[in-house]
């Protein structure tokens, strides 16, 4: 697991009080944005959800959902004026070491052949394409593939 790149910063588990924050953040982030019920759900299934904090204020959160040895990151994000100091790498470290001291043997997610940050972080933690997924995400016009990836661990 990566140092967190920041000494304030925190990694902590996802609480049903943290979900209008978290929801306020993907909002700011995305332009189809999961909804408040979304988190709400994952955290009331279970999912292993977490949030990077600086002090009280909350500046990013993953999801995880672990499925026996296979893992699947539904979300990673960080808030914009964090982004670009190192600590998505380091949250997605922090989230494959969760998923490996769980038994996980590979990691899958779908990301946007648009999104070209999330792209290179994954392909920095050494993540590979195995599809593609056609018309899977909504756009502006349309609808946008995603690229499928895995890790193993
Ligand atoms: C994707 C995201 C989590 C990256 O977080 P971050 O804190 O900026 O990432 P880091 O600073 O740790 O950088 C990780 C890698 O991504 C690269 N990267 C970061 N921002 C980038 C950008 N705008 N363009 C290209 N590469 C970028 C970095 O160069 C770094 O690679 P490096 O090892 O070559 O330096 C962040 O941009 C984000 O929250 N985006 C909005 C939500 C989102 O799209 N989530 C992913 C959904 S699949």
């Amino acid at each position: 697991m990566s140092a967190v790149p920041v000494p304030q910063v925190q990694f902590r588990p996802m609480r049903a009080s943290d979900v209008a924050d978290v929801a306020a953040l993907e909002r700011s982030l995305y332009a189809f944005p999961w909804s408040a019920g979304n988190f709400r759900d994952s955290v009331e299934a279970g999912y292993d959800c977490r949030v990077a904090c600086d002090g009280s204020r909350l500046i990013g959160y993953a999801i995880l959902m672990i499925a026996l040895d296979e893992a699947h990151l539904l979300n990673l994000a960080v808030a914009s004026d964090w982004q670009g100091q190192g600590l998505g790498r380091a949250f997605l470290d922090h989230m494959l070491a969760i998923g490996k001291a769980a038994g996980v043997q590979i990691v899958y997610l779908e990301v946007r052949p648009s999104n070209q940050a999330a792209r290179q972080l994954y392909k920095r933690a050494g993540f590979q394409q195995i599809a593609i997924r056609p018309a899977y995400y909504p756009a502006l016009q349309g609808r946008e593939d995603a690229l499928f990836l895995g890790l193993t661990l």
